[in-house]
């Protein structure tokens, strides 16, 4: 589908790996360029005509981000440089503010560093606690486990909606729901679920979403913290600096913008704000259903495929995402990476950041299928090829 759009996709490579990063359509490219060539001024700080052009597009993509996920206002719609940022962002920036020493978060072993290594940093600062819901047998999250998991002292449950090795979709409403009711704040981590399905942050009534452009379909270095409201009001700013400051006389008399300007210091990435607007336009062009359904196609076809293979062990042979995780028996997944990169097919081998997965899994590294809409069943078919040949591969791996 739609692979004329992808300059990327006239090369013969195969490309597998957009989980770690989507290929970029010509017209996303082209914003980027264009910026570049014909009106490359700052932003929120020009009084002529190209630097007001520049003002408006950037201030369009936030309205189009907060349509894409269903925001309720668009000072809830903050740019980042990406997932990464936007988690650090919120607990550095609100929840270390408020987490006392003997408050829970709730986070479990399949979550990518980002959503880890915060955590860990306040239970390491403050001495609250990280603390794990349990995984069902097909590594999934389920509301009784969570319910399980939640204890007086839980303060934060903060969970992927997609998760980037296993590819299970959380139940994020019902769990917003049991947090709410138990004054729990929710966090979700949309890195891999943005580019893939409708988020409704209304419907799901998260307090915190981040999400990457870099993985659909946009430019690196841009993403998207959003936030209720009245959470971010009181979300302290961590970069201070120019552009978010109304005025300041001396440290007793700083002045700080409103929302979202606040918590936008410095200069933004002004080409990638304009052409993540560009990418949001063209899934709103395809339709982010389409979408969905045309990668739960593909990731049956290749399930299917991959099981006949009696030496291939699916990890996650229940995935509801295009993310399809696996280990040849007896041969390093990176090896097999490896081997498949000889036939220009692009997949991801290792640990794929979520390294306390290995606890529950027992397994170290796996090779990494994510599909995207623009793949295609042949592409499926040359990679079932390569991989039902064992002797093939441990002839050709080195
Ligand atoms: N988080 C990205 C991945 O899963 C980089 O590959």
């Amino acid at each position: 589908m739609n692979r004329e759009d992808f300059p990327m996709l006239k090369d013969d490579i195969i490309y597998f790996d957009n989980g770690a990063t989507s290929l970029k359509p010509k017209c996303v490219i082209d914003k980027m360029v264009d910026y570049y060539e014909n009106y490359s001024a700052n932003t929120h700080r020009g009084d002529y005509d190209i630097s007001f052009k520049v003002d408006m597009e950037y201030e369009e993509t936030r309205d189009l981000v907060k349509d894409f996920i269903n925001a309720r206002y668009k000072e809830e719609i903050i740019f980042t440089s990406g997932t990464t940022q936007s988690l650090n962002y919120v607990a550095n920036g609100f929840f270390e503010n408020i987490l006392e020493p003997n408050d829970e978060i709730l986070i479990t072993t399949s979550e990518h560093a980002s959503n880890v290594l915060p955590w860990f940093r306040c239970e390491n600062k403050i001495g609250s606690k990280v603390n794990y819901i349990d995984l069902d047998s097909n590594y999934h999250v389920t509301i009784e486990n969570v319910k399980r998991a939640i204890t007086p002292n839980t303060k934060i449950i903060a969970l992927a909606q997609i998760t980037n090795v296993i590819g299970d979709l959380r139940p994020i409403k019902e769990i917003c729901k049991l947090a709410h009711e138990n004054n729990i704040f929710v966090v979700v981590d949309a890195a891999q679920s943005a580019p893939h399905i409708k988020i409704d942050v209304q419907d799901l009534d998260c307090d915190f979403l981040a999400f990457s452009a870099h993985k659909m379909f946009g430019p690196t270095g841009i993403g998207v913290l959003y936030g209720k409201k009245e959470l971010l009001e009181s979300l302290e700013p961590i970069n201070l600096g120019g552009g978010m400051n109304e005025s300041f006389d001396n440290p007793k008399s700083i002045f700080l913008k409103d929302l979202p300007l606040r918590l936008e210091a410095g200069t933004p990435n002004i080409s990638g704000v304009i052409a993540f607007g560009e990418t949001i336009k063209y899934i709103n062009k395809i339709g982010i259903d389409i979408i969905t359904k045309r990668e739960n196609y593909l990731r049956e076809y290749l399930i299917e495929k991959l099981v006949k293979i009696p030496f291939i062990d699916i990890i996650n042979i229940e995935s509801d995402s295009s993310i399809v995780t696996f280990n040849i028996d007896d041969i390093f997944a990176q090896d097999v990476a490896y081997y498949l990169n000889k036939y220009k097919i692009c997949v991801r081998a290792g640990n794929h950041c979520a390294k306390i997965l290995k606890n529950v899994t027992k397994v170290n590294n796996t090779v990494r299928i994510s599909l995207s809409f623009y793949n295609t069943e042949k592409e499926i078919d040359i990679l079932v090829d390569l991989l039902k040949n064992k002797d093939k591969i441990i002839k050709e791996m080195f």
